[in-house]
């Protein structure tokens, strides 16, 4: 599966990801910019803050309770589509596409 990332100024990086791996271990890999997943996916940073394509929240499960309280110490402001990206499992054929926010600290 493909990730698309978008940087706050618009630029978009493609990378190709594996079954299995997050969107954040996806980026830090290939050295996208601005995510910055400190906490290596167990939930107790926010630097993975991303915002998730409407139209894709419905791939994934509802943000988990530890999920929901870390999103509201994101550097950015939280969203209706803001999701951590360790959280966020790639699947076979499924594409994503992300958005990177101004700030992850
Ligand atoms: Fe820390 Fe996602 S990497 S919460």
């Amino acid at each position: 599966p493909k990730v698309f990332y978008t940087q706050p100024d618009g630029q978009v990086r493609v990378v190709d990801g594996a079954v299995g791996d997050s969107v954040m271990s996806t980026a830090v890999r290939n050295g996208v910019n601005g995510i910055v997943g400190q906490c290596g996916g167990t939930l107790s940073c926010a630097t993975c803050h991303v915002y998730l394509d409407p139209g894709e929240l419905e791939y994934f499960a509802e943000p988990s309770e530890d999920e929901d309280e870390m999103l509201d110490c994101t550097a950015s402001d939280r969203e209706e589509n803001s999701r951590l990206s360790c959280q966020l499992t790639l699947s076979d054929g499924v594409d994503l596409h992300v958005t990177i926010p101004d700030e992850q600290v």
